[in-house]
């Protein structure tokens, strides 16, 4: 059901003190096909078993002949301090994908602006290689608003500055740190409500109006604090929620434990490009854990709904797909992640595209 790839690290090129590039290549000697915006899970074996981490392509198919990845390490994170502290050129990497729904859109808008923090800068670096490797004039106008500590520790810095200056139609950039004061294009501010509010208004000349909100995209991939602020308040200005496009990296809650009753059974048919593969669940489990319990291996990365990887379509029967906040039970032509889908009827069917 999904295939995993062996790649090689060709460079590993620091990019600030806690955040490298790694540069890949796939061991079997075929392409790796990606769009801006997705990204790739690795599989590290552990003596508690397999687990997964995503990295999104900070490589743009266009602008890169190789794919690689962006790694920012989070303090006492398992992987990331691995890859950062112990991998080096050479190495294989096992890796599913790519995934994600971060894409660049089929029709561009008169504005994009990306609200970012962090490494959230990755896959936005990706779509910014994209969007100005054309040299479409039509491409839409680029406003970035980037969260940092400080120069020092913000990634992609000298490409987003050289941009700025090589591009002044149609991309600009305006940092917040939270350290350092008096920095070119930069507020010494952190991104609140009051504030991205202020900057918006100002950006529209004070009338946000019904053509703007139909002509303007939002990708947002920060930490959680500053994705609610910043959907917060896009909402506020009625922006509509089509207009919001979000990546999250680390989910914001555990989901939450359903007691499994094993005295009943649901049956899960999953069809794949060439396979027809039948399991069961017990009541309580996801789909996913049935799947894997069974060793079947169905796509996912984060198991907690928020990669999209585990995405399949469901043609017949219904599923609990349980977030934080609320429960949509899901029938025929709806998408379902697997990893957070509980099986309802006696007989659910899947289909992987
Ligand atoms: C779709 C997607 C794309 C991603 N792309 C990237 C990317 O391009 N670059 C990148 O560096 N990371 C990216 N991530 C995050 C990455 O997958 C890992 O979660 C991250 O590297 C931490 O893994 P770890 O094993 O080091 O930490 P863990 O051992 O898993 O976590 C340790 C602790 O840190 C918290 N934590 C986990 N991730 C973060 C974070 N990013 N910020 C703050 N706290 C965190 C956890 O909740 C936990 O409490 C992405 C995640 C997703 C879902
Ligand atoms: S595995 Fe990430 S949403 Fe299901």
């Amino acid at each position: 059901m999904e295939e995993k790839r062996r790649l090689r690290i060709i460079s590993i090129l620091w990019e600030t003190d806690d955040a490298a590039t790694f540069t890949l290549e796939p061991v079997d000697g075929n392409t790796l096909d990606y769009q801006p915006g997705q990204y790739l899970s690795f599989v590290f074996q552990t003596n508690s078993g397999e687990k997964r981490r995503a990295y999104s392509f900070s490589s743009s198919p266009g602008a890169d002949a190789l794919p690689a990845v962006t790694v920012k390490r989070v303090v006492n994170g398992e992987f990331s301090n691995y890859l950062l502290a112990h991998a080096k050129p050479g190495d294989i990497l096992t890796a599913v994908g790519p995934h994600g729904r971060f894409l660049l859109p089929d029709k561009m808008p008169e504005t994009i602006f990306y609200i970012v923090a962090g490494s959230g800068i990755t896959p936005v670096f990706s779509h910014l290689k994209a969007l100005l490797a054309t040299k479409d004039t039509t491409m839409p106008r680029i406003i970035l608003y980037y969260a940092n500590r400080d120069s020092q520790n913000t990634i992609f810095k000298a490409w987003i500055d050289r941009w700025m200056t090589d591009f002044p139609d149609r991309f600009e950039c305006l940092y917040f740190f939270s350290r350092e004061k008096n920095a070119d294009h930069a507020l010494f501010r952190h991104l609140g409500n009051g504030l991205l509010e202020e900057l918006l208004e100002q950006h529209f000349a004070g009338k946000i109006k019904r053509n703007t909100r139909q002509n303007t995209l939002f990708y947002l991939c920060a930490p959680k604090a500053i994705m609610r602020t910043a959907e917060m308040t896009l909402r506020l200005l009625d922006f509509p929620e089509e207009a919001i496009r979000k990546e999250i990296f680390v989910p914001e809650w555990n989901l939450p434990a359903r007691p499994t009753d094993r005295t009943k059974i649901h049956s899960i048919v999953v069809h794949g490009k060439n396979e027809r593969i039948e399991f069961q669940t017990f009541e309580g489990e996801t789909i996913l854990n049935a799947a894997l319990r069974h060793g079947i291996p169905l796509p996912y990365s984060c198991k907690s709904g928020v990669c999209f990887s585990c995405l399949a379509k469901c043609k017949r029967g219904e599923v609990d797909v349980v977030f934080s906040d609320m429960t949509n039970r899901e029938g025929p032509g709806q998408m379902i992640n697997t990893c957070i889908g509980y099986a309802v009827t006696e007989r659910v069917e899947l289909e992987y595209e």
